[in-house]
Formats: C-alpha cells, sequence, structure tokens
C-alpha cells in the first residue's frame, strides 16, 4: 500500500465528541465524559460476549427479570459492567435497565445532571449461538432541582438528548446520534481499541421491499398488521413480493434496516395487547435514531413514537420503524381498516 493510501486522519469517536462539544459553547463537558464511560461499557461488554464460549459464560442464569425474561448470564455481566460505568463517570444521576426492576439513583452524585436508560444486552436469546446481539442506550438531561426519581424518567422520547446502540457484529458498530443532528456510525478497531467514524450522516433508503417481524405471531396480529404483510408478500400483477429478514436481536434488524432500508416491526397483539418491546430503553432510543436518518418510527395506534409516554419505567408498545415511505404504507393501511 503506497503511503498516500493510509489515512492518517483518522475520526475516532473521542475525537468526534471533543469536536461536538466544541461547537455548543455552553456544554461543560460532562455529556463528553458520560459519552466516554459509556464507549468503555461497550468495549467491555463486546470483550465478554467474544469471550463466552471460552470462560463459560452461555447460558441462563437461573434468574428472570421484571419483565418476565429469563436472564443469560451475559444479561447479568452487561448489566453490571454498563451501571459500574456510569456509575464511575459521576456524571448519572438515576439509570434505567432492563435488568433491574427499580431505577437506580445514585444518591452520592446530586450535583450530576443526567440519566440513562439501557438495555444491555438485546436479542440475549441470541447470545448462545453467536449471534449478534446489542446494547441500547438513551440520555435525557435533568431540569435543575430534579431529585432523580424515577418519574424524571418517565418522559417521551422527543425529551431525550442522545441516544444510539452498539451491535456486537463481526465487528462492534456504534451508532449515536444527539437531538436534532445526524446520525453517525463507527466501527470498533480492536487493534487500535478505538471506534472509528466509518459511517457520518447516515441516511435510511427511502424506500425497500424488506421487511422484518416474527411472523409466528400472525395468528394474534389485528386485521391491518395481517393486510399489511399480505400485502407485501402478494404484490399486484407484476409485482415482486417484499424479502423477509429476521435475526430477533432488534438492534441488528434495525442497524441492517438503517443501513439498507425497509422496515422492523414488533406489533402490538391479541396475545400482547401492550407488545413486547419496551418504550424507554428500546423503542424511543431506536425511534430518534430512525427519525434523524430520515425514516419514520410509530406505534400499534400508528402514533409518532417519540411522543409516547410511559406510564411504567419498564411499559411496552407496539413498534413499526424504517424507511420513511415504508412506515407511511402501514399507517395508511391501518386509517383504511379504522
Ligand atoms: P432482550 O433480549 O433485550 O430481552 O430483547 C428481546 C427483543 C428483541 O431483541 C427482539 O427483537 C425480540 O425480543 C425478539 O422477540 P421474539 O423472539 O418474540 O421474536
Ligand atoms: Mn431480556
Ligand atoms: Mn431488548
Ligand atoms: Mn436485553
Amino acid at each position: 500500500v503506497g503511503a498516500e493510501m493510509i489515512n492518517t486522519d483518522i475520526v475516532t469517536l473521542t475525537r468526534f465528541l471533543t469536536e461536538e462539544q466544541v461547537k455548543h459553547k455552553e456544554a461543560t463537558g460532562d455529556f463528553t465524559l458520560l459519552c466516554h464511560a459509556l464507549q468503555f461499557s461497550f468495549k467491555s461488554i463486546a470483550y465478554y460476549i467474544r469471550r463466552a464460549s471460552l470462560i463459560n459464560l452461555t447460558g441462563l442464569a437461573g434468574s428472570s427479570n421484571t419483565t418476565g425474561d429469563d436472564q443469560k448470564k451475559l444479561d447479568i455481566i452487561g448489566n453490571d459492567l454498563f451501571i459500574s460505568a456510569m456509575k464511575s463517570s459521576g456524571r448519572v444521576r438515576v439509570l434505567v435497565s432492563e435488568e433491574e426492576e427499580e431505577a437506580i439513583v445514585f444518591e452520592d452524585q446530586p450535583k450530576a445532571r443526567y440519566a440513562v436508560v439501557c438495555d444491555p444486552i438485546d436479542g440475549s436469546s441470541n447470545l448462545d449461538a453467536g449471534v449478534s446481539v446489542g446494547t441500547i442506550f438513551g440520555i435525557f438531561k435533568l431540569p435543575e432541582g430534579a431529585k432523580g426519581t424515577k418519574e424524571d424518567l418517565l418522559k417521551p422520547g422527543t425529551e431525550l438528548v442522545a441516544s444510539g446502540f452498539t451491535m456486537y457484529g463481526a465487528s462492534a458498530q456504534l451508532v449515536i446520534t444527539m437531538k436534532g443532528g445526524t446520525v453517525n456510525g463507527f466501527t470498533m478497531d480492536n487493534a487500535l481499541g478505538e471506534f472509528i467514524l466509518t459511517h457520518p450522516d447516515m441516511k435510511i433508503p427511502r424506500k425497500r421491499a424488506i421487511y422484518s417481524v416474527n411472523e409466528g405471531n400472525t395468528m394474534w396480529w389485528e386485521e391491518p398488521v395481517k393486510a399489511w404483510i399480505h400485502s407485501m408478500k402478494n404484490p399486484e400483477e407484476g409485482g415482486k413480493p417484499y424479502s423477509a429478514r429476521y435475526i430477533g436481536s432488534m438492534v441488528a434488524d434495525a442497524y441492517r434496516t438503517l443501513l439498507y432500508g425497509g422496515i422492523f416491526a414488533y406489533p402490538a397483539d391479541k396475545k400482547s395487547p401492550k407488545g413486547k418491546l419496551r418504550i424507554l430503553y428500546e423503542c424511543a432510543p431506536m425511534a430518534m435514531i430512525f427519525e434523524n436518518a430520515g425514516g419514520q418510527a410509530v406505534n400499534s395506534k400508528m402514533d409518532r413514537m417519540l411522543e409516547v409516554v410511559p406510564e411504567h419505567i419498564h411499559d411496552r408498545s407496539g413498534i413499526f420503524m424504517g424507511s420513511y415511505d415504508e412506515v407511511q404504507k402501514v399507517i395508511d393501511i391501518h386509517k383504511k381498516h379504522a
């Protein structure tokens, strides 16, 4: 390789965050420090996932969480790594995790102004097969004088200051967006130990004939959902049917959808009238990414996902997210059936 082929001006996540901070004159650096702690949690979770089969970290922990999931050993380790990183950042007042029944309030950080929500390991049923999983996060800024109780977190996604996820796949991919900003993707370079900006200003294709849904749930679906899936598999004369892609790790299905276009759905149905995915740490952070990338995200009532306010920290919702036109089709079919 000629020297001129080597990129000597690498944008790491650290550099990206520093440059973002400089753009915001009012910034204190707290948010940047919080992101550095987040970055470390992703690196350490990735490390243990990759070693799981070698150091006996596969399988169940023997416990279940508040939302009824059987916890895997790595669900618990991922949770502990994440909490420890957030606590030690000194910038987090309160934290909600899928694996913790109650919000964790860091009482020794009374001045910390951020609240963080997380799904430490998304797609944990895929772990033992070595299939991609991820970590999802959302960050809220607490108002002056906030006590840092869980009520501070029962906010719509429109209040998130940042959100994102890391997918632990062939490489670790980190996607982050800030309020009103663009979506940026980073790839972990294991040799450098840094996340490198590889996907600046990500935009989701306007449409694409790919759907991602657990079709095994068909018998419980409402009519509009059945009609929508039917229309994709049975196009009008001369049309081509959609392709189906379902990994069963929302982060991985969402990441592919973000890059290639299409739609990911986990509708509310007759068996789970409130849906499966959780609003605060699964639906809202993802909805923010899809909107900032030019797509849409709605719940099963066809309301904008980011405006949904959870009543409890572990509340669930149906969700449809993806390319703008693909989500619009779902909305239009629901309107026809209303
Ligand atoms: P988690 O592993 O964090 O509990 O999330 C599981 C979610 C999500 O990752 C995935 O999209 C979905 O559950 C898969 O559910 P089904 O097995 O019902 O398709
Ligand atoms: Mn779970
Ligand atoms: Mn999840
Ligand atoms: Mn999880």
